[in-house]
């Protein structure tokens, strides 16, 4: 087994998701989250099946790997993402998340995932219980509630989704699982703020950062991340 990759640091985490990047300056916009201290990367790839549209996939991650310094987490909004594990993980992927409602067995995944080299995710569409991931929870370094419907970016977060974090919080620590708690949909600066009370972790936002001034966005996003410091 190779050595574990790691998260890019404690969270509180910026997430920025690049399905709302400027594919034609895909580099420079990286550039400038590291320039803002993010190297977090959130890929979302989707297959037209388990979710209506397409995005991009193993190629593209590649070239994203290309930099040692970002830290790649392939959201597969894929069905059957067992088929494609491993093509991630040789990509450069260093967190796979698959879908609970996608996999035909979801310990087998994440136990391949874990053999690989990288850290595991589970996700649940907005419909599913938060409860159905329990018999995982303790394998899992990463729990991703969706606070919208997968499938495109800008859409509005679901208020439900308050709970269902802390729902996802109380299971983890039940559990004593030490997976961190992503959130993924709909998330701005002038909403992050519920989802953090409510117990996430990782925050997972696209337009909200890649749409204008990404230096700004950003910025926006520590200020309520850390109230005293700016
Ligand atoms: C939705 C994707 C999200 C999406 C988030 O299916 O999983 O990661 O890019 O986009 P925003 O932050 O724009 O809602
Ligand atoms: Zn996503």
């Amino acid at each position: 087994m190779m050595d574990k990759k790691r998260f890019p640091g404690k969270p509180p985490l910026l997430a920025p998701s690049i399905l709302a990047a400027d594919f034609l300056k895909l580099g420079v916009q990286l550039g400038e989250l590291k320039d803002n201290g993010v190297r977090y990367v959130h890929f979302d790839v989707m297959d037209g099946h388990f979710v209506p549209s397409i995005s991009f996939g193993m190629p593209v991650l590649a070239s994203v790997r290309k930099d040692p310094e970002l830290f790649i987490d392939a959201h597969l909004m894929i069905t059957d993402p067992g088929r494609y594990i491993k093509a991630f993980a040789d990509s450069g992927a260093d967190l796979i998340t698959i879908h609970m409602e996608a996999s035909g067995d979801v310990g087998k995944d994440i136990e391949s995932i874990h053999d690989l080299g990288c850290l595991a995710g589970l996700s649940v569409k907005p419909g599913t219980p938060v409860s159905d991931v329990t018999p995982y929870i303790r394998d899992l370094d990463l729990l991703l509630i969706m606070t919208v419907e997968p499938g495109f970016g800008g859409q509005a977060y679901l208020p439900e989704s308050d709970e269902r974090i802390r729902e996802a919080v109380r299971l983890r620590d039940e559990a004593g699982s030490r997976c961190l708690i992503e959130v993924d949909g709909g998330i701005k600066a002038q909403n992050v703020k519920r989802v953090l009370d409510a117990g996430a972790e990782v925050i997972v936002a696209g337009t909200a950062v890649f749409g204008g001034d990404i230096a700004g966005n950003i910025r926006d996003f520590d200020r309520v991340f850390n109230p005293v410091s700016t």
